[in-house]
């Protein structure tokens, strides 16, 4: 029998609605090759429909999406809209409902692809963050006093708990198992400054890594992950950290692959309902062009079927997309492909349904 999913869609802002379309084409393409049906229901959610209707989140969105088994975004994120309104309203209260307590991002530079990085190629830019988020700096723990007074005090805590620590750092030794042979897990933290929070991440991570002897552990401060992405990225395979150093890493991580329009990511939670992203923004000034790169949404939907178990026809996308990047694509920026953001989604869709 064929496998069924209802997939709940977020288009959202900017160039969202672009990207998700052309990664609905390849989804489309690849349900066919793979014997796969997938039921695409679209939400407004964003700043057009905010705009429009003062509406956010609706509470019953929320329990409906939970129903989905999957749910694909493209970007949240308006200029008309004051920051943050959009992305703790919409972005990151479904990541923390829903509990979608890991953040997956590959850094991955693919063939024909230029990587800033000198005399690095393919073979030295292949690892994966798992980005803890729920918890840290982002749990909104904290508060101010006397804003806008010379007196004024502002606090932003970090929360850390032992259970959302180690189910992300046990995620990660089980990802970092089972996604090839080199099996290093490094934790990136800041245990010479942060001697509370990442002390807990130490002791967590070297007492679960009892439990996998065959994955070789390694420990390395933010700061230094950071001069090492830029000069030694061959050395990582797995990484996992928190909720800031991972969005921080993660940025200069896409930049190391090559740039935004092929970074991609799920938010995970094993079991329930994940969502998939691009993880670049609404991009306001490419809107309506046609010239966004859509391979970071294009590889977010190749996440989502794995993370779905469907691995075959995850494969068969990420395939395409390398021959995409390595054989027709001019550069990946925006407006420099040589091709329209619909025609590298057909090329893919095409691949992808001649088993390539
Ligand atoms: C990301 C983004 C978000 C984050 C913003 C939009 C809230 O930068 O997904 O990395 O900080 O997590
Ligand atoms: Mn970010």
């Amino acid at each position: 029998m064929s496998q069924s999913y209802n997939i709940a869609v977020i288009p959202g802002d900017g160039t969202g609605p672009e990207v998700v379309a052309e990664g609905i084409k390849v989804l489309k393409a690849a349900a066919a090759a793979h014997g796969i049906t997938f039921t695409f229901t679209p939400y407004p959610f964003g700043g057009e429909h905010y705009k429009k209707t003062g509406e956010i989140l609706p509470e019953s969105a929320v329990g409906e999406l939970r129903q989905a088994d999957a749910m694909y975004l493209g970007a949240i994120g308006h200029p008309d809209v004051k920051p943050g309104v959009l992305e703790k309203g919409i972005l990151l209260r479904l990541r923390f409902e829903l509990d979608q307590y890991i953040n997956l991002r590959p850094v991955k530079l693919y063939e024909g692809v230029e990587t800033p990085l000198k005399g690095k190629g393919p073979e030295h830019i292949d690892f994966v963050v798992v980005r803890e988020n729920t918890e840290g700096l982002y749990a909104g723990a904290g508060g101010c006093l006397k804003r806008g007074t010379p007196d004024e005090v502002a606090v932003q805590e970090s929360i850390n708990t032992r259970k959302g620590v180690e189910r992300c750092v046990r995620y990660a030794f089980d990802y970092c198992r089972k996604r090839n042979a080199r099996k290093k897990l490094t934790l990136c933290g800041k245990t010479n400054v942060l001697t509370f929070a990442f002390d807990l991440w130490e002791r967590t991570f070297r007492e679960v890594a009892l439990e996998y002897p065959d994955i070789t552990t390694d420990y390395a401060h933010v700061d230094a992950i950071c001069m090492w992405m830029v000069k030694n990225p061959e050395w990582f395979d797995v990484i996992v950290t928190d909720n800031m150093f991972g969005d921080i890493i993660t940025d200069l991580g896409a930049m190391v692959q090559g740039g935004m329009g092929i970074a991609a990511g799920g938010n995970i939670h094993p079991g329930k309902v994940s969502m998939f992203e691009p993880i670049g923004g609404s991009a306001p000034k490419y809107t309506g062009m046609g010239v966004i790169n859509p391979i970071a949404a294009i590889s977010a939907a190749g996440l989502m079927l794995e993370t779905l178990g469907e691995d075959a026809a995850a494969k068969q996308i990420e395939r395409a997309v390398a021959k995409t990047l390595k054989e027709d694509l001019l550069d990946v920026g925006a407006g420099k492909m040589g091709k329209s953001t619909s025609e590298v989604g057909d090329l893919i869709a095409g691949y992808v349904s001649k088993g390539i």
